[in-house]
């Protein structure tokens, strides 16, 4: 099936790893050239040679999406090397998990400013460049947590709660200039993320997915990559989720 991908260019933040380069990978095998966006770049010589067996240009940059410079400087570079941005998945994520009380203000600092200012970011530096083209697509990865809240999540759930009205209020704002703006919701996805959870945390979450199994990272790469295609032209504001029926 032709996905009208084939010559595109998605930017993918987090992406040296997990989710990120999952979506990455499954975008590629549609004929996207990816740039790959991480903090750090000890994977970036693997994760590019990878992208490349699919016959794709991959670039690699570095980029904190929590620093409005880091990310404005990033983009920069991008447009003075002639690449254009016609899919921007928003995916950089990370977790400072404790129950409220115990919580400490630079642990919520730090996950507001990756997970919600990030996605802010880098969707205000992007969104120009779709504007002009009068074409594209950001999918934001926030949470079933971020729907649900969860104990000892207080700074995540509200971080990818927030990326939800971001989501609307984006998708509101670009429709007229042909943007869509789309959240993916994953439930428990194995990656080094959730493994890094006890072993009674991962059983008691086991225990409330319908499906009785967790996902695989490429299933919420699929559902990117469906996002981002012209069949899912007519979809925008939407939250999808991806959980295994573990919310309904
Ligand atoms: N794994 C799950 O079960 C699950 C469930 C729901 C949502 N998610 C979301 O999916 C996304 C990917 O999660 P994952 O499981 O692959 O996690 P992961 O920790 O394996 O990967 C996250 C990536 O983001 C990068 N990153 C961290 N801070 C950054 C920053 N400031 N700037 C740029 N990059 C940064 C990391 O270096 C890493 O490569 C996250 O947003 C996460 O919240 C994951």
């Amino acid at each position: 099936m032709d996905l009208g991908l084939k010559g595109k260019t998605a930017l993918v933040t987090g992406s040296a790893r997990g989710i990120g380069a999952s979506i990455a990978a499954s975008l590629a095998k549609e004929g996207v050239n990816i740039i790959i966006t991480d903090i750090n770049d000890n994977n970036a010589g693997n994760i590019t040679a990878e992208i490349q067996k699919y016959g794709v240009k991959c670039w690699f940059y570095t980029m904190n999406v929590a620093d409005s410079n880091s990310v404005s400087e990033c983009i920069k570079k991008i447009q003075e090397a002639g690449i254009g941005i016609d899919i921007l998945v928003n995916n950089a994520g990370v977790t400072r998990d404790n129950l409220l009380i115990r919580l400490k203000e630079e642990d919520w600092d730090m996950v507001l400013n990756v997970n919600l200012k990030g996605a802010f970011n880098c969707t205000k530096a992007v969104a120009p460049i779709m504007m002009k083209s009068r074409w594209g697509r950001i999918i934001n990865i926030t949470s079933i947590v971020g729907v649900m809240g969860n104990k000892g999540q207080a700074n995540y759930s509200a971080s990818k709660a927030g990326m939800i009205g971001l989501t609307k209020s984006c998708a509101h704002e670009l429709a007229s200039r042909n943007i869509t703006v789309n959240a993916i919701a994953p439930g428990f996805i194995v990656s080094d993320m959730t493994n890094a959870l006890s072993e009674e945390v991962q059983k008691d979450f086991m225990s409330k997915i319908p499906l009785g199994r967790f996902g695989g990272v490429e299933e919420i790469a699929n559902t990117v990559t469906f996002l981002a295609s012209d069949k899912a032209a007519y979809m925008t504001g939407q939250v999808l989720g991806v959980n295994g029926g573990m919310y309904m």
